[in-house]
This record gives structure tokens, C-alpha cells and sequence, in this order.
């Protein structure tokens, strides 16, 4: 079967948690992938594919089929800025549009978070803007092009799975209390575009200080980052990217960030400027010339 025109799905990149906000919040980045699927048979079969277009084919009860799947685009893999939310959501999609059904968030949401395990990067990447994600029923916000989120990425590949297996299974009551208020504070300073009033806010009980362990200087790279001026900075997702919100200094900030990484000892830091994607996945006709 032929989808309707050659057709690309654009799925932004995120950044999930936002320090207290562990599998709750996410934000959509402007970088994006952007992810086709055609029918045929791939030269080499890649598993992570194969699993997605398997789910897809069960959910919808259509008979198993074997495509090509194109990726393109900028989302670094495995560095905390859900390039697997993008490629999961991408193909899901694209395989609706091969199949013409009516686009379906809410459906492509719950698919793909329950490929990925939790929902914070699919939420926002389909939606844009920030989310709290809550089942069905995500809060949403647009976000002012005021910020600028500034991603120190260090050349260091950090599987999700590795950084979600040095986790407790409990926390204490007071480190919960303290994300509790921390996220509160986020959301509404977020909700209502105050920006300024989530200072102070990012910090993090639950998951950073674990996952400090599998990343030298992630601590004195967010306090770099706070120190030079940044509303706030923490570990995108589950890393190893660091990212500080901001709205003035960014120059300054990003060199701080990866002053502080290369004096724990990394030795290549890439650092992006980057805005909020307020429009979530969309279908296109076709990718930009230059990537
Ligand atoms: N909330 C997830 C985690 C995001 O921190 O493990 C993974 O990108």
C-alpha cells in the first residue's frame, strides 16, 4: 500500500525531568528527526525498528509487513534528548499515514510510551511546549521563545537503561517532599510564563544524585550554570547532557558548563543553543535541503 505523497514525520527533540520532575515533565527542543517508512525489505533488519513496527502491527491488528525505515536529522542518540522518543513516534506515525488512518495523539502517545517505558519525551515531542504527563490527560503549555535552553553534550553515550538501573526502588519521604515542591514551583512559574520564579526550583532528590556516579561533574556543571546566570540547570532525562534554562548570559553559561565538564574530565563538549518547539510532530512533504 502507498501513503498518500512522499511524506516525512518531524519529531522534535526533549528534554525530560527538569531536575524534580522525574517521568513527569518534558519539554520539546527545536532540533529534530525526521522518520519515513515504505514498504520493502531493509538491506539489514535493525532491532530497534523491528520492535516498534512489531507494536504497531499488534495494536492496530494488521498482518506483520516488513518496511524500510529512514531516519534523518540532528537528535544526538543516547545523550538524554529523546533521539528514541523521536524515531518511535516517528515511525508509528509514519506507519499510520502508509495506512491512512485519521491522526491519533492521544493513541500514538500511549504506544510509544509504553514502547519507551515512560511517557515524559514521547508526551512533549508529540505534543511541543512543556507537559506534565499524567495517563491520558497531559497538562500543556506553550513556551515563550524568551528561553533559551542551553545543552552542554558531552561525547559520551549513556543508555537509558543504565542510567534508570542505578535508581533506588525507594526514596524517602522527605527527598519525595522536597521534588514535590520543587516541580510544583516549575509548573507554576512555567503555566503562567514567570519564568524568573521557577529559580531555585531545579534541583533534584530523586534521580540526579544517583546518576552523579555514571557522570563526573554533572554537580559542579549545574552550579557552573546557576552561578553564570542561568534560571536553572539539570540533567536532560536520563543524561549525559546537562542543560541550563536561561534568559540572559547564554555565551556565558554554555562556556561555564563546558569549563566545568572539561575540568572533570571530558574532553570533547559540544554546546547547543537552542528554543522550545511549540508545535510537537508534524507531517511534512519533505526534509530541508540542509541538515
Ligand atoms: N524520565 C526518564 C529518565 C527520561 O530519567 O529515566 C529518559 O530520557
Amino acid at each position: 500500500m502507498k501513503p498518500p505523497t512522499p511524506f516525512w514525520i518531524r519529531v522534535p527533540a526533549t528534554t525530560a525531568n527538569l531536575g524534580p520532575g522525574f517521568d513527569a515533565f518534558g519539554l520539546a527542543l527545536n532540533l529534530y528527526n525526521y522518520i519515513s517508512v515504505e514498504p520493502g525489505h531493509p538491506a539489514v533488519p535493525d532491532p530497534f525498528f523491528a520492535d516498534v513496527v512489531d507494536a504497531y502491527h499488534k495494536a492496530r491488528k494488521i498482518p506483520k509487513k516488513p518496511y524500510r525505515v529512514l531516519v534523518r536529522g540532528n537528535v544526538p542518540r543516547s545523550r538524554g534528548l529523546g533521539s528514541s522518543a523521536t524515531v518511535r513516534l516517528g515511525i508509528l506515525a509514519s506507519l499510520d499515514m502508509v495506512y491512512r488512518r485519521k491522526p491519533d495523539l492521544a493513541w500514538l502517545i500511549k504506544t510509544a510510551a509504553a514502547l519507551e517505558g515512560h511517557p515524559d519525551n514521547i508526551t512533549a515531542a508529540a505534543m511541543g511546549g512543556f507537559v506534565v504527563c499524567a495517563g491520558m490527560n497531559p497538562a500543556r503549555t506553550r513556551i515563550s521563545p524568551r528561553l533559551t535552553f542551553v545543552a552542554a553534550i558531552p561525547k559520551l553515550e549513556l543508555a537509558t537503561r543504565t542510567a534508570r538501573s542505578v535508581l533506588p526502588s525507594k526514596v524517602f519521604l522527605q527527598d519525595a517532599v522536597a521534588n514535590l515542591r520543587n516541580a510544583s514551583r516549575i509548573t507554576a512559574a512555567f503555566f503562567t510564563g514567570k519564568y524568573e520564579e521557577a529559580a531555585g526550583a531545579f534541583s533534584d532528590r530523586l534521580h540526579q544524585p544517583y546518576r552523579a556516579a555514571l557522570l563526573p561533574g554533572l554537580e559542579e556543571t549545574i552550579q557552573s550554570a546557576e552561578k553564570a546566570g542561568a534560571i536553572g540547570a539539570f540533567l536532560s532525562g536520563a543524561g549525559p547532557t546537562i542543560m541550563a534554562i536561561c534568559m540572559k548570559r547564554e555565551a556565558l553559561i554554555g562556556a561555564a558548563m563546558a569549563k566545568a565538564l572539561r575540568k572533570a574530565g571530558h574532553r570533547s563538549i559540544e554546546v547547543r543553543h537552542l528554543r522550545a518547539d511549540n508545535e510537537g510532530m508534524k507531517a511534512l512533504c519533505s526534509i530541508p535541503a540542509k541538515l
